[in-house]
């Protein structure tokens, strides 16, 4: 099946497409013959995702005459790590990649991640292509060129900057995710609804049947909505000096959330809900959202079978202490993102009292 038209990331001679749709995995070869430097790919990918999607992916290329090297890396968000890198790295050296080769990321956010990084890196810069196959993938990590790998003491420390040429989104690849990450995916869908689209979100409200259901229709359209504006605002602000930082709603508080929990009883997706609820709560007793709406937000997050309140075993002060410890903090400040009305957002910057006292009103 033919996707719709590609958006576009405007970054000037660093622009690409994004191709949403169902069934784009077989058309990977052929879009990205046009844009490669050389006849030689090499498909980065995990065990898991290898076993779903390896084969239909090394058919799609070498059909459009790539010759295909696979690079398995182990599953799990320990491998996306400096010792995860210097394994990929030998690995590419010994499939042979040079500077016209391409590197293919197929997976969800921790391969994206990853293979965004190597390629930023291995022989001072190689052409790379992401394939996101997590819904988190598709409506973020997998655009914007952020990659990174983590550190012990902290996540995404240690990164560059790095575009990819092209980003192929197949949506019929959502159908084998575990559940929980797609459900986890969908906290930023809703994120993307409130901070930039009253349609999404008003499309999500209405259609949240479908969207339980898988459908292709409907599942397209959303990541489309979604990929299109992100896109929109990493045109705008590529290296978040400004805008892009809206992106980080509800995740002040899930970043937090996560590291106090040790990344052990949250997906990533449901701590931002917690962290969603939070800032639309926060939002109404500072900035005039009207409580009706953070009442549709919470419902809605909620019929998606996400959660939206803090665990009760959890202290303020803990959370406090972790989002001090968060990159994003100046000092004892926090640059917090609300909303003053669906589609509006605004910054505030809050001491870490302050912050205290809000997680004890909500
Ligand atoms: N670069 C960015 O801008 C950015 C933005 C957000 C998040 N991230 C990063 O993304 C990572 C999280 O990514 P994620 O949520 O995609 O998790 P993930 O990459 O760990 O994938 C989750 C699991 O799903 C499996 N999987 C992937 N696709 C599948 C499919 N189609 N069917 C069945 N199983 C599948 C994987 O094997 C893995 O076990 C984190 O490391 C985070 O820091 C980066
Ligand atoms: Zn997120």
């Amino acid at each position: 099946m033919q996707s719709p038209a590609a958006i576009r990331v405007e970054l000037g001679t660093r622009s690409y497409e994004i191709r949403v749709g169902a069934g784009n995995l077989s058309a990977l070869g052929r879009w990205l013959e046009p844009l490669a430097r050389g006849p030689r790919v090499a498909l980065l990918t995990d065990p898991a995702v290898d076993a779903l999607y390896g084969e239909a992916a090394r058919a799609s290329l070498a059909s459009s005459g790539f010759s295909v090297a696979t690079v398995i890396v182990p599953e799990g968000e320990e491998h996306k790590s400096l010792a995860g890198l210097a394994r990929v790295y030998e690995r590419l050296a010994e499939v042979g990649v040079e500077r016209t080769s391409t590197l293919i990321a197929l997976g969800g956010g921790v391969i994206g991640d990853l293979s965004g990084f190597a390629a930023a890196t291995y022989l001072r810069g190689i052409d790379f292509v992401q394939v996101p196959t997590t819904l988190l993938a598709q409506v973020d990590s997998a655009i914007g060129g952020k990659t990174g790998v983590n550190l012990r003491v902290g996540k995404n420390l240690v990164g560059a900057v790095h575009q990819p040429r092209l980003v192929v989104a197949d949506v019929d690849l959502l159908r084998s995710l575990p559940r929980r990450e797609l459900v986890g995916g969908m906290a930023e869908v809703v994120k993307y609804g409130v901070i930039l689209s009253p349609s999404l979100f008003a499309y999500l409200e209405e259609n949240r049947d479908l969207l339980d259901a898988l459908d292709r229709d409907a599942l397209t359209y959303v990541v489309r909505e979604c990929a299109a504006l992100k896109a929109k605002v990493v045109a705008e602000d590529e290296h978040e000096s400004g805008l892009r930082a809206i992106l980080n709603f509800g995740h002040t508080l899930g970043h937090a959330l996560e590291a106090a929990t040790e990344y052990r009883s949250y997906v990533h997706g449901e701590a931002v809900a917690i962290g969603l609820a939070f800032a639309v709560g926060v939002s109404v007793r500072r900035h005039g959202f009207p409580p009706t709406l953070a009442n549709r937000v919470i419902r809605l997050l909620e019929s998606l079978g996400l959660p939206t309140c803090l665990p009760a075993e959890i202290r303020p002060e803990a959370l406090v202490r972790a989002m001090a410890t968060d990159k994003k903090k100046d000092q004892d400040r926090v640059k917090f993102i609300g909303v003053e009305d669906l589609g509006r957002t605004r910054f505030e910057v809050l001491s870490l009292g302050e912050l205290e006292e809000a997680l004890r009103a909500a």
